[in-house]
């Protein structure tokens, strides 16, 4: 029998990790001061919610987190390489960083994640950032605690990005999450769809699922927390259980976590069109804590192109998979994302993706030129077409939505809506509106009333709206489910 639970990192490996925790919180007691540390995370929710992770690894060292990186006595930047923008950022910042270093030579500056799990980015920091100390790929994420010991007891600068790339799963480890409703809570972690145009595979590994009874754990305690709000993360949620072997899928899953008790939402992201299925959008709409929001990706409307980049479906295929969604809720809020100008698109290829954004009706888009990753499949296909066609369509393309977009929140107007209010709205002009909140779906509210506070669900009329929120005034409380 194959055990599947080998692929937990053994309990001694992370026993060592809180021994290495224990050994730097025993040195930090002995300062006068409590030393800081700052995070900076750029990239998607998985890397957010690794932060977390990190910033629980060195509170529980005894650092105290900093807004301020010049006040830091450990600053970790978390990165991304999903698009050559998110990297050249993050090598923007890294240079303000570093100067820290000349008034205060004693920081620790690490870098993290997805940039630099790529042997080329550990190459150009190895030469060009001399002052960074410790570099940790994404697999490497439960050693911090013993590579910041190593560094802080005079080692030599720490390049660390190798791993398993098959990828193990770190059970045990603290966490500190922001303060508020809304908490990640991680199913999965890396992909195997090899979308030709992705970096993801290559840096987050292979797909693999924590075992369910570790994330029901992890749900309870977030509702006896008191989170109201909690997002199940993964690449491709919908292949959820396919390594566990125990005949157990996202469904499943779903329907197991909607038994916990208690006053949350659940939601999750991101759904992949080709694993999503009929099963799922029944259990999304019998579930009594699962939200209607689905964000379910298609990238191109051209098969030529969703072929090209390897995705598994056709467009018609995609829009009957959304309408079967929407029979099971007809509150569904949808959103996706399109990648415009991948290598060969033609002017066609791009008029069938603003067909699938009239058809599909979504309520939020997240739009984005094609970046050539170095090592995908799509970095070798001939790319032809001139940069300011591309810009081009990609302004048709947010033009052609923002008309839909208000056309949609404006069926808002006098609806009654359940809404968690999660924050105080900083609008000046609005200033009647005090609070803003999410409803099941997603969309943002800002709510007028009485005694309204933070993390309670509240009945609102929807007064007004507009292209990015709605505006509405409370008419009762208390959670529905
Ligand atoms: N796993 C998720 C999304 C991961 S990355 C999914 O498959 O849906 C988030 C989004 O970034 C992708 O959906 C895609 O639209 C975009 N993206 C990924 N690689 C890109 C690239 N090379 N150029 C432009 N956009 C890219
Ligand atoms: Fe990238 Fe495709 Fe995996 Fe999403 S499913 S992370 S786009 S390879
Ligand atoms: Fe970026 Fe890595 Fe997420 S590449 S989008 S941070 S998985």
């Amino acid at each position: 029998m194959i055990d599947f639970t080998s692929r937990q990192i053994p309990k001694a490996d992370i026993a060592h990790q809180l021994d290495c925790i224990e050994q730097i919180h025993r040195r930090n007691a002995l300062r006068p001061e409590p030393p800081h540390f700052y995070c900076q995370t750029f990239g998607c929710q998985q890397n957010e919610a690794d932060t977390e992770r990190i910033a629980g690894m060195l509170a529980e060292m005894g650092y105290v987190r900093t807004q301020d990186a010049a006040e830091a006595d450990v600053i970790v930047v978390n990165t991304c390489a999903v698009r050559e923008h998110a990297e050249k950022r993050v090598f923007g910042i890294m240079g303000q960083y570093t100067h820290i270093k000349e008034t205060r030579p004693d920081v620790t500056i690490c870098m993290c994640g997805c940039m630099v799990q790529q042997e080329h980015i550990a190459e150009k920091i190895k030469k060009s950032y001399p002052r960074v100390d410790i570099v940790f790929g994404t697999h490497m994420l439960w050693r911090f605690p013993e590579l910041l010991l190593r560094r802080l007891n005079g080692s030599k600068r720490i390049f660390e990005i190798s791993g398993d790339p098959k990828g193990e799963i770190a059970e045990g480890l603290p966490v500190q999450r922001d303060a508020g409703c809304h908490a990640w809570l991680s199913i999965m972690y890396g992909c195997n769809n090899f979308c030709t145009y992705c970096i993801v595979p290559y840096v987050r590994g292979r797909e693999r699922s924590r075992q369910p009874e570790d994330i029901e754990a992890e749900l309870r305690q977030l509702v006896a927390d008191g989170y109201k709000d909690i997002t199940l993360l993964g690449q491709n949620v919908n292949s959820y259980g396919k390594d566990l072997g125990i005949g157990m899928d996202f469904a499943d899953l779903l329907t197991r976590l909607d038994a916990v008790p208690g006053e949350y939402r659940l939601r999750f992201m991101t759904s992949h069109p080709k694993d999503a299925s009929e099963k799922l959008f029944a259990a999304m709409a019998e579930g009594k804590h699962i939200c209607h929001q689905l964000h379910l990706p298609f990238q191109s409307g051209s098969d030529a192109v969703l072929k090209k980049m390897n995705r598994g479906y056709t467009k018609e295929g995609y829009l009957a998979l959304i309408e079967q969604a929407r029979r099971y809720m007809p509150d569904l809020v949808l959103s996706s994302d399109i990648i415009v100008g991948f290598p060969g698109e033609t002017e066609e290829d791009f008029q069938g993706t603003l067909d699938v954004v009239r058809r599909g009706q979504y309520d939020l888009l997240y739009t984005f030129l094609y970046s050539k990753r170095s090592g995908t499949p799509a970095a070798e296909m001939p790319d032809n077409t001139p940069a300011e066609d591309k810009q081009d369509r990609f302004n048709r393309l947010l033009q052609t939505q923002e008309s839909i977009n208000q056309q949609r929140q404006d069926a808002y107007q006098d609806r009654k809506l359940s809404v968690l209010i999660d924050g105080l709205s900083n609008g000046k002009q609005e200033s009647e509106y005090t609070h803003c909140g999410r409803t099941d779906g997603g969309l943002l509210v800002l709510v007028r009333g009485e005694d309204l506070h933070i993390g309670d669900f509240v009945d609102v009329e929807i007064e007004r709206t507009s292209l990015r929120a709605l505006y509405g005034r409370e008419i009762g409380k208390g959670y529905h489910g």
